[in-house]
């Protein structure tokens, strides 16, 4: 069933009041050292890169980092396969959002091969574990699947063809999706088996309306997340009068 486009004022508003929550939680962040991870995947086009930046737009990029890692190095690629991502995880205080995570190993680098198939089976086994680790550390991990049709993606691939400011999301890998779309289902369908837990579930999110999934995307962090409102001291402008004995302060 096609959902309805939200119309923008609306969605707007909504936003906006969403990213004024935001900021409260932000100061429930850190006020008691909370720490948050957000997991942004699915599949190429599925509006993660959105999604993050409206999160983010008025959040202290001191306290709210975004993670998007580049393909592993030769190197990475000798490490436990965790690893990289543990030293981006959040210190008290930090919101952590990870455009595309530690699920490339489920995604992408199965079904590019890109990993072996021990590996991948391996990655399985080790993930729900590595997240019950997140979690009995008291980090607050969530994570969410956006979800597109095919028709969609390729209408979004196509726009970012044309468009030079969308271009540069466009990649070679993302034109390989396309062509391997049945594959990137089957390696989503595993992983949703072998990774949605009950310490850390998978979230869907309809993102064929990109406005519409934005808004219940954020809607659910903030209330899922534990926080409440913290009192804010008030400030106030000094009075510049007061401050020195000139009439007109130096340019
Ligand atoms: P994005 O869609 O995130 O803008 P791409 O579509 O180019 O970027 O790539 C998708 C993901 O595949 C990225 O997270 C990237 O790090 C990963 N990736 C690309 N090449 C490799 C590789 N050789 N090995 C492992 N991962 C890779
Ligand atoms: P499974 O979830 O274990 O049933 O695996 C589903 C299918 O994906 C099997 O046919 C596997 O051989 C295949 N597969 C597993 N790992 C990889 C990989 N790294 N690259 C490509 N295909 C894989
Ligand atoms: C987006 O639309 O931001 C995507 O999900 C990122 C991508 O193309 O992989």
């Amino acid at each position: 069933m096609a959902t309805e486009k939200l119309p923008r004022k609306v969605y707007e508003a909504e936003l906006l009041h969403l990213q004024g929550e935001l900021l409260k939680m932000q100061e429930w962040v850190r006020a008691t050292g909370a720490r948050i991870v957000v997991a942004f995947e699915g599949r190429d086009a599925a509006g993660k890169g959105g999604a993050i930046q409206r999160v983010s737009q008025y959040l202290n990029p001191r306290f709210c980092r975004i993670v998007a890692l580049p393909a592993p190095t030769e190197r990475q690629r000798t490490q436990w396969y965790f690893q990289r991502y543990i030293e981006h995880l959040p210190a008290a205080g930090e919101i952590v959002l990870l455009d595309r995570s530690w699920y490339n190993r489920a995604g992408v680098e199965r079904v590019m091969g890109f990993c072996t198939d021990a590996e991948y089976r391996l990655f399985l086994r080790q993930a729900p574990v590595f997240e019950q680790l997140l979690v009995d550390e008291g980090i607050h991990l969530r994570k969410y699947w956006f979800s597109v049709s095919a028709d969609e993606q390729a209408r979004r691939f196509a726009e970012r063809l044309e468009n030079p400011l969308k271009q540069w999301k466009l990649s070679p890998m993302d034109l390989e999706s396309m062509t391997r779309w049945d594959d990137y289902s089957k390696a989503r369908d595993d992983m949703l088996v072998h990774t949605d837990t009950e310490h850390a579930p998978w979230w869907i999110v309809e993102a064929e309306q990109k406005r519409n999934a934005r808004i219940n995307m954020i809607h659910h962090l903030l209330s899922s997340v534990p926080w409440e409102p913290v009192e804010r001291k008030v400030l106030t402008l000094p009075d510049r009068k007061s401050s020195g004995n000139y009439e007109r302060p130096p340019r």
